[in-house]
């Protein structure tokens, strides 16, 4: 069994990998500060504080056999981690996402597509986040080419969510009664399950699977999707109420995510995000269980949180919901 590094470890993803190595008999160390939570039972926690320089210097000295860097939305993390680390480290794993690339509204496109131009100034404004990834992704290139798995991931759900946005679904499902959902069954619509990229990340390691992939599930539609939640974990008599999405611009209602927004759905102009074509990480091992599981892993999360709590991260609260019925 190998010795792992996990570049965080302490929430959903990078949480899921360091379990996930724990299960199948790894030595896992995470690196991070231990803010957003513990690790998971049997990895040992290293505290370290990225934003300062030499964070990573303390791991200088040790030897892993797979590292997984989870840096968000910062070149500096990314860069300094492989020039600290991946000069002795058989497999580098670098978590990107399917928002780099160019054109957001191309259909069944795969990982030579255009990306955006890279970004490498430290920034918070989200409209930088896939430019930053390119450069990330360059960084590690540069650094561990062929020691190297790129995973762009798609749409990342079920358990421990922090985002609220598909867990929204099964959370307005099991609730019953008369829902909104966008009139748009038609809409390209795909997501993967965190415990699914997390177990590919780690048997990629294993197995020295290189290379860059989109990472996300089967393509389907937003129609096809919440069928398959409603009949997961939907309340007997739950009355799905399609809304046009003409009339949901009007009244101010969010693609996507963020507050008042119904997730998983998407303006035309982004409509390829949900329509990658995966087949290369199938062919290269990623398995991906039906959505139904999913809907009731998100909806367990969902419970744990509060079904009815007031604050969420994307969604609509009931009162958006009734004007909207009226
Ligand atoms: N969610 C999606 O649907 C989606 C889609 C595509 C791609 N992605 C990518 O997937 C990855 C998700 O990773 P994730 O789920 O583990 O969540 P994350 O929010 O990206 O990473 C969180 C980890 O980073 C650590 N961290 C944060 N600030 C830190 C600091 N200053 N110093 C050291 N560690 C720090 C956190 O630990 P502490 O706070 O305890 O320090 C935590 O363990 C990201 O790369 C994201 O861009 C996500």
């Amino acid at each position: 069994m190998g010795r792992w590094l996990v570049l965080g470890g302490t929430l959903f993803l990078s949480k899921a990998v360091a379990a996930t190595a724990v299960a199948r008999g790894h030595e896992v160390v995470c690196a991070a500060r231990g803010a957003s939570g513990g690790t998971p039972a049997g990895a040992k926690l290293v505290a370290v504080d990225r934003n300062e320089p030499g964070a990573l210097d303390p791991l200088r000295d040790e030897r892993f056999d797979a590292v997984v860097d989870v840096a968000r939305m910062s070149y500096g993390w990314a860069r300094s981690a492989v020039e600290a680390l991946a000069a002795n480290t058989p497999h580098w794993t670098f978590v990107s996402s399917i928002s780099v690339y160019a054109d957001p509204s191309a259909i069944g496109g795969g990982p030579d597509d255009e990306l955006l131009a890279p970004r490498t100034d430290e920034t918070t404004d989200m409209e930088a986040y896939g430019a930053i990834k390119v450069a990330s992704e360059n960084a590690v290139r540069d650094a561990a080419g062929d020691r190297a798995l790129i995973v762009r991931a798609g749409l990342l759900c079920g358990q421990d969510d922090v985002s609220d946005r598909f867990g929204y679904w099964p959370n307005r499902f099991s609730r019953g009664g008369r829902a909104v959902v966008p009139d748009a069954p038609g809409q390209p619509a795909q997501i993967v399950d965190v415990l699914d990229v997390a177990d590919w990340i780690v048997r990629s390691g294993e197995e020295h699977v290189v290379g860059t992939f989109d990472a996300s599930g089967p393509r389907s539609t937003l129609g096809a999707v919440l069928e398959e939640i409603a009949e997961a974990v939907g309340a007997p008599g739950l009355e799905r109420v399609p809304v046009a999405p003409d009339a949901l611009v009007t009244a101010e209602v969010q693609p996507w995510s963020g507050p008042r927004s119904l997730p998983l759905w998407l303006p035309d102009s982004h409509a390829g995000m949900t329509a990658r074509d995966t087949s290369a990480a199938a062919a290269a091992g990623l398995r991906c269980r039906p959505v139904a599981d999913t809907a009731r892993a998100a909806l367990e999360h969902e419970r744990a949180l509060g079904l009815g709590r007031r604050e969420r991260r994307a969604g609509l609260t009931p009162e958006d919901e009734a004007g909207l019925l009226g």
